[in-house]
């Protein structure tokens, strides 16, 4: 008899920037030049202090297992930072540290949602919400972003997707793909209709250090709900320590023992030098954070009105992260065709909206964590390929 998979395995998505990438590095292979605009990760090093923290932790010896919720000293930054950067009172003990950002998802998902249960969550958005939701035999209700709400959600449409079966709420606000920013009057408006539900909330927050005009509200920070709030942010993207894997959540009482069970299965915990790096990281200088958002607005605010200006695109000005997520419903070609032409034909990497789900099917995301000269190139590469059509 031949051995077989886990059925629940199948139900996995994945996220399909890592697949363009192996693309365009095969193309590369072959002598090709290819812009890369498809990986969602900041173009810069860690700062430097940073660095040097988690350095002279190895040299300590800080490379033992440790406490699985986190090191004491990093629960009580992060738990510091939360609280002033959000306007509420974070206890510590109720932030939990794991591998990156990504974990809480998958095991958020994993501790409260099963079969016949609902969970709403951000259409288009991040990936790995709908594949784990699949993955626990959960069923995923996408909710709508509104290009015309500046990529925010409808408030009615989430009051018509609410029910006594939903679970689990999944906002992501400043959002990846769109880059929108969701407005507190909607959160306001989904907190009052969430509240009527015995739904959890998880807000991904990671891009809340990423905003340009004004900063993202986070749902936690509304009355009575932190208590049902997976409140979630991490280093990869405020610090650009995508590969420290480093990420850290306030959660609700009753979550934190079945979280921390779960990362004792599978991770056991963080590398405490990591965590020592987040340390330096939250309590140091932020000069470094400063001047990378200010280098992505430098880029944002060049490579969105040369998308909007290219014919058949339409692009929105997007309020936070690092993504450009222009419609292109109006070429004679789908946002798929484009996406994989773009790359095959012109050089440039970016993918399609698709990759974010249904309601992302007439856009592309182009991410804008390459230098201003590269993107000043992929325009004129992008340009040029759509002038033949
Ligand atoms: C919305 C969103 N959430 C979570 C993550 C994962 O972040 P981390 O590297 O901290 O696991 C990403 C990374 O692209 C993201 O875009």
């Amino acid at each position: 008899m031949r051995p077989v998979l886990n059925s629940a395995v199948g139900r996995l998505g994945t996220e399909s920037a890592f697949a363009v990438l192996a693309r365009a590095r095969a193309l590369e292979a072959r002598g090709r030049n290819v812009i890369h605009l498809e990986i969602g990760e900041p173009d810069f090093e860690t700062p430097a202090h940073v660095a040097e923290a988690g350095i002279a932790a190895i040299r300590a010896g800080e490379t033992h297992y440790c406490q699985t919720a986190g090191l004491p000293v990093l629960r009580e930054a992060a738990a510091a930072s939360l609280s002033a950067s959000r306007g509420i009172e974070v206890d510590p003990a109720r932030v939990l540290v794991a591998n990156g950002a990504k974990p809480f998802l998958f095991f958020t998902i994993l501790a409260t949602c099963g079969p016949g249960d609902e969970v709403v969550y951000p259409d288009p958005g991040f990936p790995i919400y709908e594949s784990a939701v699949r993955f626990v035999g959960a069923t995923p209700v996408p909710l709508p972003l509104r290009e015309e709400r500046g990529f925010s959600f409808d408030p009615a449409e989430l009051e018509e997707l609410l029910g006594d079966r939903t679970r689990l709420v999944i906002l992501n606000s400043p959002q990846n793909p769109t880059g929108g920013v969701i407005p507190r009057s909607d959160l306001e408006r989904a907190a009052a209709a969430i509240e009527r539900t015995p739904a959890w909330v998880l807000s991904d927050e990671v891009y809340s250090r990423i905003t340009y005009d004004a900063e993202a509200p986070s749902i936690a920070s509304l009355t009575g709900l932190l208590d049902r709030t997976i409140l979630l942010d991490g280093f990869s993207k405020s610090f650009s320590m995508t590969g420290w894997r480093l990420g850290y959540a306030a959660v609700p009482e009753e979550l934190v023992e079945p979280l921390e069970r779960l990362t004792v299965n599978s991770t056991s915990c963080v590398p405490p030098f990591a965590q020592l790096a987040g340390v330096a990281a939250l309590e140091g200088p932020q000069d470094a954070v400063d001047a990378m958002v200010a280098e992505f607005r430098r880029r944002r605010d060049f490579l969105v009105p040369a998308l909007d200006a290219l014919p058949g695109f339409r692009c929105i000005e997007p309020g936070g992260a690092f993504y450009a997520f222009p419609n292109v419903s109006a070429l004679p070609l789908t946002a798929d065709e484009l996406a994989d032409r773009l790359l095959g034909e012109a050089g440039v990497a970016v993918l399609a909206g698709s990759a974010f789900g249904g309601h992302g099917a007439e856009h592309l995301r182009l991410s804008y964590a390459s230098s201003l000269d590269n993107l000043e190139q992929a325009v004129e590469r992008i340009r040029a390929f759509v002038a033949e059509l």
